[in-house]
């Protein structure tokens, strides 16, 4: 509850509301915060004004309707004096409906859209339940919920006009709300202070009072939000900062984590990966495979290449050794292994088989050099994999892990700063999401430490994306891993709108820089 006067009010009832306000946000909503911060556009502020016009107009029916319900009439003197201001104390053109409309129409809403003008579901369903609750049970119910209906109203009210004031530069007093923000203080004051029980029963009949006029009216503003996307359609995703954009694309989902038997390798396997893998084989394996023959020597027998893909790497690697160097290649898909094993025939010092790296530490054969790219991001137990990967090196041998840090992964564009910023911070909530180490590169960096490996050196490799195919290589992915996205919670719509946003990258005329990885490399 906001600084006020509170002494004839309940403690209960204080101490409720301050709760409630935790648990429903309304003066902190998205809704009130875009609003705020001007996130929206004229057409989307015309939607929000036009559904809050429907709110302001039935307000007075909702006190008519807790009059009608009291049957003390000392009780009921407050209502009456609200319900007569309400009514611009039989001034016309102080009625607040009328001050409303002025209001809408200093915002380019004219009077005779509002006849036709057909408000959101949840709208009516807040005025009908309002009405319903303050109508047709104990009053004691309904006169809470409008308690702290008001309540919240006084203080959104200030947050409005302020707004509107400063942004909207032919208005310079906005009235409706600078007199809500005093008269519902007051009005709501009231209105606690009649909501006194002589009994436990009472007591509860007001306390789910205040819950529903918190619940009602959070909610309110929620549905106006989800409305906003059906009918004004959805935002231009570049248009939204990234914090925001996660709150509205990926909010839902940042405290919940799939549990281990859920999690699925999001993006495609087999047949289905191999054009980005190739694209991504085309950027990165220059380097790649450069840092790789750092660690080859006359002692080097044989490489093992952990979650291949469809084998690019391993082949191009096992081309550019010489012939007696065995490169033996993993993936846990069958799918990936059986596509690499029909396209990669030629080398015969290349082989591939299926391998957990979960369970690599069963193998029999050890290694000279174990390389991994893209691989460990996709991990749960990052540490406990690098012990066995350890098991199966020789002594001298050489852990090359390449991958890149969510972090920081790199990405950047000239020209279109805010779809990058969408993307990293996708990417960032997305791992979080299915559980897995954000922080990867430090818990590489322990563990190798944590196991007195020696030499522990970090290399770059990032490429930059230049021609409109490789830029492809920031919505293959997401078009890819769809169904994932799409079961862990977020919209369809959502997803091809962030879909669209990223395809328009390729368009752009600069080169776009792409992810950052890093080369964690350590001797046994
Ligand atoms: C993004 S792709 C990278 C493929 C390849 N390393 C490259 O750089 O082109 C990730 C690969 O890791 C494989 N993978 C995922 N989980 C794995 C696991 N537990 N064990 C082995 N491979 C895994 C996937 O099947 C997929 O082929």
């Amino acid at each position: 509850m906001t600084d006020k006067n509170t002494s004839h009010i309940d403690p209960f009832v204080i101490e409720l509301v301050d709760k409630l306000y935790q648990i429903y946000p309304t003066v902190n909503h998205k809704l009130i915060v875009n609003i705020s911060t001007l996130s929206y556009n004229l057409e989307e502020v015309h939607y929000i004004a036009k559904n809050i016009y429907y709110v302001v107009k039935n307000f007075p029916r909702f006190l008519s309707a807790i009059t009608a319900n009291m049957d003390n009439y000392l009780a009921r003197m407050p209502l009456v004096e609200n319900l007569f201001e309400e009514h611009g104390r039989m001034n016309l053109d102080h009625v607040h409906l009328r001050s409303y409309i002025n209001f809408l129409n200093q915002i380019g809403i004219p009077t005779h859209d509002l006849d036709s003008f057909e408000p959101c579901a949840g709208v009516i369903a807040y005025v009908r339940s309002v009405l319903d609750l303050c109508l047709h049970y104990n009053y004691l119910e309904g006169l809470a919920a409008l308690g702290v209906i008001e309540d919240i109203v006084h203080q959104v009210s200030p947050i409005i006009g302020q707004t509107t004031k400063k942004h909207i530069s032919n208005i310079n007093r906005v009235s409706h709300f600078s007199e809500h923000e005093v008269l519902d203080e007051q009005h709501s004051k009231e209105i606690y202070e009649l909501l006194k029980y002589n009994n436990e029963q009472e007591k509860q009949l007001i306390a789910r009072g205040l819950t529903l006029g918190a619940y009602y009216h959070s909610k309110l503003y929620t549905d106006i939000v989800d409305a906003l996307l059906y009918e004004t359609g959805p935002k231009t995703l570049s248009t939204v900062d990234a914090d925001q954009f996660i709150n509205e694309f990926i909010g839902e989902i940042k405290e919940e984590k799939v549990s281990e038997k859920q999690y699925v390798y999001p993006l495609a396997q087999g047949k289905a990966a191999v054009n980005r893998l190739a694209l991504l084989n085309k950027l990165y394996n220059n380097k790649s495979i450069a840092t790789i023959q750092q660690y080859i020597d006359k002692t080097t027998k044989n490489i093992l290449e952990i979650g291949c893909g469809t084998g690019v790497l391993a082949a191009q690697l096992a081309s550019v050794v010489d012939d007696s160097i065995q490169v033996l290649a993993t993936d846990v898909s069958e799918a990936q292994i059986e596509v690499a094993r029909n396209a990669h025939t030629k080398n015969r010092n290349l082989s591939f088989i299926v391998c957990d790296c979960n369970q690599v530490g069963q193998l029999q054969e050890k290694f000279d050099i174990i390389y991994m790219r893209w691989v460990i991001i996709y991990q749960k137990n990052i540490s406990e994999i690098i012990h066995q990967l350890y098991r199966i090196l020789k002594p001298g041998g050489y852990l090359i892990i390449e991958d890149n840090n969510p972090m920081e992964s790199g990405c950047y564009s000239y020209e279109q700063k805010d779809i990058i910023d969408h993307w990293n911070q996708f990417f960032k909530f997305a791992l979080v999401k299915t559980g897995q180490v954000i922080n990867i590169e430090k818990t590489i960096i322990d563990t190798y430490q944590e196991l007195c490996m020696q030499d522990i050196t970090k290399d770059i490799n990032q490429s930059s994306l230049v021609t409109e195919e490789e830029k492809a290589v920031f919505y293959l992915g997401i078009e890819e891993s769809k169904p994932s996205i799409i079961k862990a919670g977020i919209r369809e719509q959502h997803v091809d709108t962030f879909i669209a946003e990223l395809k328009t990258i390729c368009k752009s005329k600069y080169p776009v820089d792409f992810v950052k990885n890093f080369q964690l490399i350590a001797r046994k």
